[in-house]
């Protein structure tokens, strides 16, 4: 902290075109949350600021996509990132969004200043235009030619095929996405920040003053910076987004990443004026040289915080310059990439459908495994076993010995120490060593090492009670095994405040059972918390074993939306005709109408319903793998077509007899063939 007096916490304001995954979480806003716990803990004056950035393409591209305006988008998803991340408890002060007036408002006047000043150059360069729909192009809208392995299909900043960077005039024959079209190239003038001239004092700032940030940061900010930069447009030709408050720059707006960043600065400022006597004035935050700025950022964010963000600042003259820019690295999930457009993620709000009340659940693993120097993976097993065989079998487990036996022996009140023995002291000796370590890694971003002190502290209690055995030694020794449980409880109440940035809802649970009014981090390291005599309440589960069965269907659900997904982005084209065959080969098959009865999902699995049906000739049971398509009830009363006389198999324990009839499309989906008009069950189709 050394000689800051408040410290400004900003997390990067996510895109509000798609609710939030894992990979947000474990990237920013839990490292983020971690640290400004902790810091309030510390009774440090700290603010915490983050919301939805809301302009950009990608947000125009879906409400395109959808038929619907950006502000429906942004107006949906930026309720449900909110939601999710109140659930996981990321405590922000505020939580706005770069839509609000108090924002339009700011951006625009910062853009303005630095365009009265001087400190933006004006550049015409020609773009290409879409004619008919009488809008420039963004690099996504136009697709091309790829000038190196010729895949028609390039679009204008990169080619997926050959996996090379593009620029749009490199493609041949570029035509529009938006129309169609051929785009012409028409002139269009925009206002550029030229990051050359702030060079210099950027590779003093940063690679001389700042070598202690995290080598991945520090690492791409030199590559940057050796490369030389460029002047760099902060407006585009664009209609969603601030409007450039310039005369002649009519249809166009602010780059947003110009926007977005400001966004962290006009959010203060709507909070300070909602609650001025409580935060004090904006300026004091972004403007004084006593408050410590810290941005957390996923990696891709790097160069947008550490170079254009505080160019732009630097170039305005009155902001602080952020002391850390703590960046992660990617977290992949099941060995692939997370990607929101093959819904290959783990959405916060299905997690919490599935895995209730488990918020802390989700933190433990995403922090014990945090991408904090290299890429990382989540998969559902180590979810199970780190919930498994850490938060259940260690720290669950010790909490609940402790308190239970207190509740048996000593009617639920702390006991005296009355027999205390060497192995007492020597455990709670460790205390102290521990809250300075959880100090130290917290203080330099070590959100993974910090929160492995906690566990320790756990596994420190766990043994200490396995190993003191205070349920035989009650047999015939109250005394000690009072002394046990004292402390044993002392360890309880230091972990609840240890844990507490980490896994909050189950600090506040131990905080309840331990009936402790407050959690002060100054506590932790003492070993007399609890008081001789003080009642505690009774054992309440902190965290619940997790079963084989929702892990596997966790694991189902997401190849599921995989071959959903590949299935859907196969050709559009009828399936490849099959080889020839006999009619011979058709007689074989006896092929009949029948009717859906009863119909249920094929419990633990995604895809399957099990249904009894009337075929004419007997009922009987099948199993389908159309729950994806047909819920049960849409299914009960339908006629269908079967293959009535394909060999049995048993599938999940159920005989199937016979097949259903589907046509499959070419996007994948599927759907039952039924006859034209009801006919009578068993009516032979041939
Ligand atoms: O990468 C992203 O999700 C951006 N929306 C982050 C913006 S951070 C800030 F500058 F606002
Ligand atoms: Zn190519």
């Amino acid at each position: 902290m050394s000689d800051y007096k408040r410290i400004l916490v900003t997390s990067a304001l996510p895109y509000a075109n798609g609710p939030v995954h894992i990979g947000h979480l474990a990237g920013v806003y839990v490292p983020a949350d971690i640290y400004v716990r902790y810091q309030r803990m510390r009774g440090r004056e700290v603010l915490f600021v983050c919301g939805s950035d809301e302009h950009g393409v990608p947000v125009t591209q879906r409400a395109r996509k959808e038929g619907i305006t950006p502000q429906q988008v942004v107006d949906r998803y930026h309720s449900l990132i909110k939601k999710s991340f109140e659930d996981f408890g990321i405590g922000f002060d505020i939580y706005s969004r770069t839509t609000s007036a108090t924002h339009h408002e700011f951006a625009s006047q910062f853009f303005r200043k630095l365009y009265d000043d001087g400190k933006l150059i004006e550049r015409t360069s020609k773009q290409y235009y879409d004619e008919e729909v009488q809008e420039f192009l963004t690099d996504r809208d136009i697709v091309g030619e790829c000038p190196h392995c010729g895949n028609p299909d390039a679009y204008g900043n990169q080619c997926e095929k050959c996996g090379r960077d593009l620029s749009p005039e490199e493609l041949i024959n570029p035509r529009s996405k938006r129309s169609k079209s051929t785009p012409v190239l028409r002139e269009t003038k925009n206002w550029y920040l030229p990051l050359n001239e702030y060079e210099p004092w950027l590779r003093e700032w940063i690679l001389e003053q700042h070598k202690e940030w995290r080598p991945n940061v520090y690492g791409q900010c030199k590559s940057w910076l050796d490369s030389g930069l460029q002047p760099r447009a902060m407006t585009r030709d664009l209609d969603w987004g601030i409007p450039v408050p310039v005369e002649g720059a009519e249809g166009k707006v602010l780059y947003v990443w110009f926007d977005a960043p400001i966004g962290y600065i006009s959010n203060t400022k709507e909070l300070c004026e909602r609650e001025p006597g409580k935060w004090g004035e904006w300026q004091k935050w972004w403007q004084d040289e006593e408050t410590k700025l810290v941005h957390f950022i996923g990696k891709d964010n790097i160069v947008f915080h550490c170079i254009i963000f505080p160019s732009m600042m630097k170039a305005h003259g009155q902001y602080i310059m952020p002391d850390n820019v703590p960046a992660n690295e990617f977290l992949n999930l099941e060995n692939d990439k997370i990607s929101t457009s093959k819904n290959w993620a783990v959405w916060l709000n299905e997690y919490l459908e599935d895995f209730p009340g488990m918020q802390d659940v989700l933190r433990y693993v995403l922090t014990a495994n945090a991408p904090e120097t290299k890429d990382n993976d989540f998969t559902w097993k180590d979810f199970q076993a780190r919930n498994n065989s850490e938060l259940v079998a260690i720290y669950g487990n010790f909490v609940n010995r402790a308190v239970v036996l207190t509740h048996k022996y000593f009617g639920g009140k702390v006991p005296a120490d009355a027999k205390p023995e060497a192995i007492d002291a020597e455990t709670l000796a460790q205390l102290p060593q521990i809250k300075a370590a959880i100090e130290d890694y917290i203080e330099h971003y070590k959100f993974r090492e910090a929160l492995k002190e906690a566990m320790n502290l756990a596994r420190i209690g766990n043994k200490y009670i396995s190993d003191t055995e205070p349920w035989k030694v009650a047999k015939t020794d109250l005394d000690r095994t009072a002394s046990i449980l004292y402390t044993s409880l002392q360890i309880c109440a230091n972990l609840a405040i240890a844990f507490s940035p980490f896994l909050p809802f189950s600090s506040a649970k131990l905080q309840q059972m331990l009936c402790l009014d407050t959690l002060s981090w100054d506590q932790l390291g003492n070993a007399g918390i609890l008081p001789a005599g003080h009642q505690i309440a009774p054992a309440q589960l902190m965290f619940a074993k997790i079963e084989d069965a929702q892990i596997d269907a966790q694991i189902a659900k997401l190849q599921a939306s995989k071959a959903a997904h590949e299935a859907a982005a196969k050709v559009s084209a009828p399936a490849p005709a099959k080889a020839e065959c006999v009619f011979e080969d058709f007689e074989k098959m006896d092929i009949r109408t029948a009717t859906v009865l009863e119909a249920e999902k094929v419990p633990n699995t995604d895809k399957l319903l099990h249904l009894k049906i009337d075929t004419g000739l007997d009922v009987r049971e099948l199993v389908s793998g159309i729950a994806q398509y047909y819920t049960p009830e849409e299914m009960i009363g339908k006629q269908i077509c079967i293959l009535a006389n394909l060999k049995p198999r048993k599938i999940k324990g159920i005989v199937s007899q016979g097949m259903i009839l589907m046509a499959q499309q070419p996007d994948g989906k599927m759907r039952v063939v039924s006859p034209e008009e009801r006919l009578d069950n068993g009516a032979t189709i041939g």
